[in-house]
């Protein structure tokens, strides 16, 4: 399982077709320091990835479909023995062309004598100016000192333009190889899920049910998490990013699990939220069915040629009425809704596009009035919530939510694929109705 050379081969040249006389720069990962000389676990770019497969820091990578011989071409670490055995097996320049596919490739150490003769006839460089400003500066160097030579030459890129708008909408339809990765990173994180589902009870900590996810990410051979796993007991449920997961869980608590795998560097990302001694009170299941209704019809939305709001767009009314009912919101619903007076309950949007990042890549809007449509291919979250934080302030001319509501935090989430005909739950797997999570 995975993705072969000629598949990234294809995305090169498909890149290649699009910038015609320019030369795209891809810029590997940077190391990062976890504390003094110990390093966090590596990993690549994601464009970097998604066009090599290439895995090691230090390295360039240069498409320059105008050139004779060298279209495409990689700087990496060369084979260093000695410094292998500190720190991990480097592929080296050879295996470069040999294993990667590259025309040519090089010593990293040689990148700014040999990067110019693959700018000097490109009539652009293409090239994402990202949060690496050092190597921001070599690449703006590069292009001023050819520009000073643009007068006697008459050749040379006159105009620097951001590899994103080009990438991106190739990354965010998923092949079938790439299809085939997120599935397996959604069923292993769908039996982590239920594996934290049968050990969570009254009395258990947080941290050992997140003990127990992470160890199926890794039993079962991902990466490790695709982001901190949530395991949110009680009020914690309410703060979206708690990741302390240090609490004792309670009876009559719920526990929201928002965790998910990276496997093959393609990411799951789910949430359930259940009831810790097996039953709902009956406020937490009010709140739940809403969410859950929520979810149901948002997914509905989720089919070929709908616009990317209508999902977040039909979550927002389902929660709105159903806290209507329940006379936590007061008035009409769409006002309400105009006004976004639902915001104390839920602030954040509906989903997003999962992949390679688990926050993927892609517009979400072409222009201020129009929205990406959904195609068959692209694979979101849909992840509605009500999150009732004991500190919650309503808005101006709304109630103020009575004790008993306090405290109760409920998402809901799951990855989905759009499919020619609709669409594909792919972490349908864990379970979410009300009789399947509550235990008898
Ligand atoms: N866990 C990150 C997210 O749901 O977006
Ligand atoms: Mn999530
Ligand atoms: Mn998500």
């Amino acid at each position: 399982m995975g993705i072969d050379q000629r598949e990234y081969r294809q995305r090169r040249e498909q890149l290649m077709a699009k910038i015609g006389n320019g030369t795209a720069i891809f810029r590997s990962a940077p190391t990062a320091v976890m504390h003094n000389d110990v390093e966090y676990v590596y990993r690549q770019d994601s464009d970097f990835f998604y066009l090599t497969g290439f895995n090691e820091p230090e390295a360039v990578a240069v498409l320059a479909p105008h050139h004779e011989e060298h279209r495409f071409v990689l700087f990496v670490q060369p084979k260093d023995l000695e410094k292998e055995t500190w720190t991990g097996y480097r592929c080296g320049v050879e295996a470069a062309k040999t294993v990667y596919g590259a025309d040519e490739a090089y010593s990293i150490d040689e990148l700014d004598e040999k990067l110019p003769q693959y700018l000097i006839k490109a009539d652009r460089i293409y090239y994402h100016l990202g949060r690496d400003r050092i190597f921001n500066n070599v690449i703006l160097s590069h292009w001023q000192r050819l520009m000073a030579g643009y007068q006697k030459r008459g050749t040379g890129p006159i105009a620097l333009e951001d590899t994103h708008p080009i990438l991106h909408p190739m990354r965010l339809v998923k092949s079938e190889a790439e299809l085939e990765l997120m599935r397996k990173a959604a069923a292993i994180s769908a039996q982590a899920h239920n594996r934290a589902r049968e050990f969570a009870r009254p009395g258990r900590y947080e941290y050992e049910v997140q003990a127990e996810i992470e160890h199926t990410f890794r039993q079962e051979g991902g990466i490790g998490p695709a982001y901190p796993s949530i395991v949110a007991s009680g009020a914690n449920g309410c703060i979206l990013h708690y990741i302390e997961n240090n609490c004792q869980m309670q009876d009559n608590e719920l526990l929201l699990i928002d965790a998910g795998c990276s496997y093959g560097y393609y990411n799951g990302d789910i949430t359930r939220t259940f009831p810790v001694g097996g039953k709902f009170t009956p406020e937490q299941k009010a709140i739940y069915e809403i969410v859950l209704e929520a979810q149901l019809k948002a997914i509905e939305e989720v089919k070929p040629g709908k616009p990317y709001n209508e999902f977040h767009d039909m979550a927002v009314c389902v929660i709105v009425k159903g806290l209507l009912d329940l006379g936590l919101l007061r008035g009409d619903l769409e006002e309400i809704i105009k006004e976004e007076k639902y915001k104390p309950f839920y602030m954040h949007r509906t989903g997003h596009w999962l992949g390679l990042d688990v926050h993927d890549v892609g517009v979400y809007k072409h222009n201020e009035e129009t929205w990406q449509t959904l195609q068959p291919g692209q694979v979101l979250t849909v992840e509605p919530g009500i999150y009732i934080s004991p500190h919650i302030k309503p808005t101006e001319g709304q109630p103020e939510v009575p004790k008993n509501w306090r405290g109760i935090g409920v998402r809901i989430e799951d990855d989905v694929l759009v499919t020619a005909s609709g669409n594909e739950i792919l972490t349908s797997a864990v379970p979410k109705l009300i009789e399947d999570i509550e235990s008898v």
